[in-house]
């Protein structure tokens, strides 16, 4: 194998579609997946690319630093794109603490270990770092996002995620070692887990029930489909400079409400229900404290110096993604039943 290299959370939304992604089109390089299974995580979004040969599965909890540090002993990594955090906003209110320690903590953990397993040899390695568009906080009506936006947190998670990067970016500036960070808005697609709106709002409809928009319904997100991230933080990991920041995003804003009208649309189109049904089933409720107005990110930086662009029209990658929940019922009734837990211990507790 060319090179090893570390995903962490890779049994996650996003890792998963990233985990999938390296595996398929770099059957040169060993891709070690560690993940500690949250509730977030689940093996069976990578059942298609278990058994291949370039592919291995470490259960760990990267808040473990005894684990963390095993770990590196166990393999030489070349690269790290470290994707496990406690990723739920409303999560991150009723519970602060997770959120600390796995998102602090734990990227502190990693960093450590690949400062010592890299000191004397840093050259050609990299610790890519994957954050989020909330550290810069809110914008009002107009404006973008850009790299040099101030970090203006507002959740415990989006402070969790801001306090990760500068810990990233110290590391790179006091013990010189080679980080690259990205920050990216909402993603949407499939397998991500339907505590989040879309998913959670695909799978109420579909079961009749009502679901809750929050607040006045004026947030407005940008949203990227989850294999354009992947291909970004391919781009990135491959191509990125040293010590940069790349801001990543669709350009594509919606009104919170404005998406959950066209996702009702599709679903009555879908579900053949005559017109208006699911609507009929958005309920309006307090808002989210802290909630965020507006995000929408200049991903220009990224565009022009590495060439990536996103794919496919919001409508189409909306539509995908609910004949994705539609026709993965199973995969969806065992998330909910939490029986994708069992996974694990059917197909690795013996090895
Ligand atoms: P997710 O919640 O779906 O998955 C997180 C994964 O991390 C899970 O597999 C979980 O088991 C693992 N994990 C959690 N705690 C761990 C620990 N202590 N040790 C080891 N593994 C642990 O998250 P996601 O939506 O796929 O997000 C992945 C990353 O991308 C996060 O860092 C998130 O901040 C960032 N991000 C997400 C979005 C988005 O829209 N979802 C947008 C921008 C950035
Ligand atoms: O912007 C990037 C972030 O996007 C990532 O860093 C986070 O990990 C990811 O979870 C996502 O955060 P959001 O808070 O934007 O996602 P969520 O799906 O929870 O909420 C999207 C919007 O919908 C937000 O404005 C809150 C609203 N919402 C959410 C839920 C779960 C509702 O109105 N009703 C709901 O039930």
């Amino acid at each position: 194998m060319k090179k090893t290299i570390l995903i962490t959370g890779g049994a996650g939304f996003i890792g998963s579609h990233v985990i999938r992604r390296f595996v398929n089109n770099y059957p040169d390089y060993l891709v070690v997946n560690a993940d500690k299974l949250t509730y977030a995580g689940n093996l069976e979004n990578l059942t298609d690319i278990e058994t291949k040969k370039n592919y291995l599965f470490e259960k760990i909890d990267i808040v473990n630093k005894q684990s963390v540090l095993d770990l590196f002993k166990k393999y030489c990594f070349d690269g790290i794109i470290h994707l496990a955090a406690e990723s739920h906003v409303d999560r991150s209110i009723t519970g602060p603490d997770e959120f600390v320690f796995t998102n602090i903590i734990g990227t502190v953990n990693l960093l450590n270990s690949a400062l010592n397993s890299w000191k004397n040899s840093p050259e050609g390695k990299l610790f890519y770092h994957i954050s989020t568009d909330e550290v810069y906080g809110s914008l009002g009506k107009d404006g973008l996002f850009t790299e040099q936006t101030a970090y203006d947190p507002k959740s415990p998670y989006s402070a969790s995620k801001a306090s990760s990067d500068h810990m990233v970016r110290a590391y790179n500036h006091t013990f010189g070692i080679p980080v690259v960070i990205s920050n990216c808005s909402n993603n949407y697609g499939p397998n991500q887990f339907p505590e989040k709106l879309i998913p959670l709002a695909i799978n109420n409809i579909k079961k009749n029930k009502t679901f809750p928009v929050y607040g006045k319904w004026v947030n407005i997100l940008d949203f990227l489909y989850v294999e354009d991230h992947a291909s970004a933080i391919d781009h990135i990991f491959h191509r990125g400079k040293v010590g940069d920041t790349y801001n990543i995003g669709g350009n594509n804003e919606w009104k919170n409400i404005d998406l959950i009208l066209l996702l009702c649309r599709i679903m009555d189109k879908k579900l053949n229900r005559p017109s208006g049904t699911s609507e009929k089933l958005i309920t309006y409720v307090k808002d989210r404290p802290g909630h965020d107005l507006r995000y929408a990110i200049d991903s220009s930086k990224l565009q022009k110096e590495l060439g990536w662009s996103p794919l496919p029209e919001f409508a189409d990658g909306l539509e995908k993604t609910v004949e994705w929940y539609l026709t993965n019922g199973k995969w969806l009734e065992r998330v909910l039943s939490g029986d994708y837990g069992k996974y694990y211990d059917l197909m690795y507790s013996g090895r």
